[in-house]
């Protein structure tokens, strides 16, 4: 398990402040696949390189569980010790423990050019007491475990994208970690070579009952493998869940616009845009979200009936989230207006989410 509480790291240039972290609470439990998304500058490779500590925080405390904790002290950090042990100034030795039980892979898989693969591999067992012959097993054994072992001998520039991943994934896993941080492992691959990777590192995570940390612009991603998330905003966690919770009932604006993306449903503007005599005079239209407690069309269709409204779908996008299923209907719906507005409640009343886009 790991625990962030309170962390908080502002960076000072000469000319100006920018705040990283502010006050970020996360919890993750060990054998978990947690997402953390954004975007672009919102602390997010800054949170994670805080829980290696390649980033330092200014305040606040990260927990590893099995290495104890380090708390930020008016900007130094001290070693907690697991057993309640009175606190002492972090040593070098602290953070190689720390840091053993930690593998990273980056987005620019940063591969050392002028090595092979398994010299890339064996990289990070130098120096750890095993023989020549210890070392070899233990690479094989890795590029076996990413499906990679027929290009041991290469050189990164002959690999694609995906096979660099790869091997950056191997080479992270090299001392047997028990969490994974991975910084937009998937954001410089193809989507055949993304998925490739994300199928890889859920096998990883139940074979080796690896903790994964995941960080992506992409919703899309955090569908598809993670547990739980976390949403940030300019240094702030503002949203976080489990992902069937935070994809069939977002609350801040921010994470509805990263589900939208992520669902198709995004297209409803496009199509608005481009087709204006969508919406006639006395219609409304609404989009519908169904979870897992109210499924869809035989609704829509009760509703027409039971308030003889017209009910016209006009985008429709469901699909199995963790086993349940996750729905968006795009409604144009005709009639009186006190009608429409009943509709309207009873769909409500009736575990859908809906939101009124438009009145014609
Ligand atoms: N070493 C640094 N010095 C100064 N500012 C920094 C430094 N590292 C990060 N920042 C700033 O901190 C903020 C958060 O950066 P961070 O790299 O954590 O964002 P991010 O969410 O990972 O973004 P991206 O999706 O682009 O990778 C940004 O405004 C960035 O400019
Ligand atoms: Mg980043």
């Amino acid at each position: 398990m790991i625990e962030l509480s309170h962390l908080s790291k502002t960076f000072t240039a000469p000319d100006k402040k920018v705040v990283a972290l502010e006050d970020v609470n996360i919890r993750v439990d060990a054998g978990q696949i947690y997402g953390i998304v954004g975007y672009s500058g919102a602390g997010k490779s800054t949170l994670v390189r805080c829980i290696n500590l390649l980033e330092k925080p200014d305040a606040g405390t990260v927990h590893v569980d099995g290495f104890g904790g380090i708390e930020m002290r008016k900007g130094r950090p001290f070693y907690l010790p697991e057993d309640g042990g009175s606190a002492v100034p972090l040593t070098e030795k602290h953070l190689k423990t720390l840091r053993r039980d930690l593998g990273m892979i980056f987005q620019h898989f940063n591969l050392l050019d002028r090595s092979t693969v398994f010299e890339n591999v064996a990289y990070p067992l130098r120096h750890t007491g095993r023989s020549r012959d210890e070392i070899r097993t233990r690479v094989l054994e890795l590029l076996d475990l990413v499906d990679l072992r027929e290009k041991v001998n290469a050189y990164p520039s002959e690999l694609s994208g995906g096979q660099k991943q790869r091997v950056a994934i191997a080479r992270a896993l090299a001392n047997n970690p028990r969490i994974l941080l991975s910084d937009e492992a998937t954001s410089a691959l193809d989507p055949d070579a993304t998925e490739a990777i994300l199928r890889l590192l859920k096998d990883l995570n139940r074979k080796l009952n690896l903790t994964i940390v995941l960080i992506t612009h992409e919703m899309a991603v955090v569908k598809t493998i993670c547990d739980r998330v976390a949403v940030m905003e300019e240094g702030r966690v503002v949203e976080e869940g489990d992902v069937y919770s935070v994809f069939s009932e977002p609350k801040q604006a921010i994470t509805k616009k990263f589900v939208q993306t992520s669902s198709g449903m995004g297209q409803i503007e496009t199509l608005i845009r481009a087709n204006s005599s969508i919406l006639s005079r006395g219609d409304t239209l609404i989009q519908c979200t169904f979870s897992k407690d109210s499924v869809g069309e035989a609704l829509v269709s009760d509703v027409s009936r039971r308030f003889g409204v017209n009910m016209n779908i006009i985008l429709g996008n469901v699909e199995l989230l963790h086993g349940n299923p996750l729905g968006g209907l795009v409604v144009l719906v005709g009639g009186e207006p006190e009608k429409r507005a009943a509709a309207i409640a009873y769909l409500r009343d009736h575990d859908v989410r809906v939101e009124v886009i438009e009145h014609g």
